[in-house]
């Protein structure tokens, strides 16, 4: 989608829709509504005192102009209470403009800031948020529709308006990083939304090369050969029941550039999760094609780190295999040897996310990183105990957790923390080997979060459980049905964040 930003009036401006906005309870528009509303000889104030409108969030209204501006249509959009509103508002009030937009065959169109003005928000941010929301919220993913008659046009392109020639800058720049995160959270999702049969591990791998090649970003994937080379029994132990071969990608921002602080993001890639011999059932089981959804995201936060060039050395590790029953595939009781030289008993095959992550973190020490985070869709306790709004966060280090909690208010992408209390270690003691890799059903999550911090010992470490956000069942706001990206913006922020450091 094209982002322009331009200084002028909006009611003067000549399109097929703009946008303005109202919080809930006023009557006398102000700012850019009350200027279109004049124009349009109070047509604005007559919705308002009929009580068609009253500015709950996320309200629209389409108003025809009928030929007393230049635009052939207004849309006005409620940005609900002024105490309640924020960036995050601001970003779904944008998704869900876009998506009325779209359904409308309006394909271009102009829009106020919101919350630019009376909303109070940074100039910048609130640029950013509008351009996010309007990216993100017409994320479509149509690749395997043949009929095309039924769908809706995509969005090309959003114009910025703002009347005040001396905020026109902050603006673009706003809008130049919302458009390069929200571009890498809809390369995730297309990613994730991919059907497992169109993307195997090779796939994936060849998906992360052909996006380092366009970005800048060094990149590398090691095969299976490298990984038992490295002694990566774990991960080559899930990857053993799958006629795929295994894939360990390794993508580079800024390598060899020894002055800067390196950071390392590691994601979980399954490409599909049957259960392996722990066999899932099978009512629901296509949803775990979304199971590499932590490795896209990976992949995603190094494509948002070459556009925004932040001045970090980051490191992106996708561990990547599916987990499929076989007649050569790993069962429940044997005993794999892990990179790190421990051996872990597996009483489920299907809590395959910590096996391969194991090594993906063991991996990471060779960088010496300041910091480590893995993304995972790795249990579904964390489902129960979070539902579909928070990922859960786990971690050895107080102040990467405060940083992360940080950037997660700063960007509306909610994660909760799991205390790691070593009380709950007691449940993956292994009579046979060093750990065992699944620890019952009470704390699922957070023995999940203690079985990868084993592995993550050395340097400063976070998990995120991404196993009930990675996926939307509804349309809301943002969020499109479907791969959401929860997790990228976060750690975009954070990393911009330590990058002004
Ligand atoms: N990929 C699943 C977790 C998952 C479940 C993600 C539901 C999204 C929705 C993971 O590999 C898994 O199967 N975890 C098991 C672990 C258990 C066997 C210890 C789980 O949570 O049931
Ligand atoms: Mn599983
Ligand atoms: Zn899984």
């Amino acid at each position: 989608m094209e982002i322009r930003v331009q200084a002028g009036a909006i009611q003067e401006v000549a399109a097929e829709m703009i946008v303005v906005n109202l919080f809930q309870g006023v009557t006398g528009p102000g700012g850019a509504t009350g200027a279109v509303d004049k124009a349009l000889g109070g047509a604005i104030r007559e919705l308002i005192q009929a009580g068609d409108f009253r500015g709950k969030a996320e309200q629209a209204a389409v108003l025809y102009t009928r030929g007393a501006i230049p635009a052939k249509r207004v849309l006005l959009v409620g940005l609900g209470e002024q105490n309640k509103f924020g960036l995050d508002v601001a970003r779904r009030v944008a998704g869900t403009v876009a998506r009325k937009a779209v359904e409308l065959r309006v394909t271009q169109y102009h829009s106020i800031v919101h919350g630019a003005g009376v909303g109070g928000l940074d100039s910048e941010d609130a640029a950013q948020a509008l351009v996010e929301g309007t990216i993100l919220g017409s994320y479509t993913f149509t690749e395997h529709k043949t009929d095309l008659s039924e769908q809706e046009p995509r969005l090309e392109a959003l114009t910025l308006v703002e009347l005040d020639p001396l905020t026109v800058p902050a603006h673009e720049r706003g809008a130049t990083v919302g458009k390069a995160i929200a571009e890498a959270v809809c390369f995730v999702r297309d990613l994730v939304n991919q059907p497992a049969n169109y993307l195997t591990p090779t796939l994936l791998a060849e998906a992360a090369e052909e996006m380092a090649s366009e970005m800048g970003l060094s990149s590398q994937v090691l095969e299976e050969a490298q990984m038992a080379e490295l002694g990566m029994g774990a991960l080559l132990g899930v990857a053993q029941g799958s006629a795929e071969p295994a894939k360990f990608i390794i993508l580079e921002h800024n390598a060899g550039r020894p002055e800067l602080d390196t950071y390392v993001i590691v994601g979980k890639g399954i490409t599909f999760d049957s259960g392996g011999i722990s066999l899932k059932p099978s009512e629901g089981m296509e949803a775990m094609k979304d199971d590499m959804s932590g490795a896209a995201i990976t992949l995603g936060v190094l494509r948002a780190a070459a556009a925004l060039q932040l001045p970090l050395h980051l490191v992106g590790l996708a561990p990547a295999t599916e987990n499929l029953p076989d007649g050569r595939a790993y069962k429940p009781g044997d005993v794999l040897k892990s990179m790190s030289g421990q051996t872990i008993e597996v009483i489920s095959t299907d809590a395959e996310g910590r096996l391969i992550l194991a090594d993906a973190l063991s991996y990471a020490r060779r960088y010496q990183p300041k910091g480590v985070v893995d993304l995972a869709t790795l249990t579904g306790a964390c489902v129960v105990a979070l539902g579909h709004i928070a990922s859960g966060l786990m971690g050895n280090n107080p102040e990467l957790n405060r940083a992360l909690i940080q950037a997660s208010a700063e960007t509306g992408e909610k994660i909760w923390e799991l205390p790691l209390y070593e009380e709950y270690a007691e449940q993956i003691k292994s009579d046979v080997a060093d750990i065992k890799n699944a620890g019952g059903r009470p704390a699922a999550a957070i023995t999940a979060g203690l079985f990868l911090s084993g592995f993550a010992s050395g340097y400063p470490w976070a998990h995120l459980d991404i196993a009930g956000t990675a996926w939307a069942d509804t349309t809301k706001g943002y969020l499109p049905k479907g791969a959401t990206g929860h997790g990228l913006r976060l750690l975009v922020q954070w990393l911009r964040k330590l990058g002004e450091k």
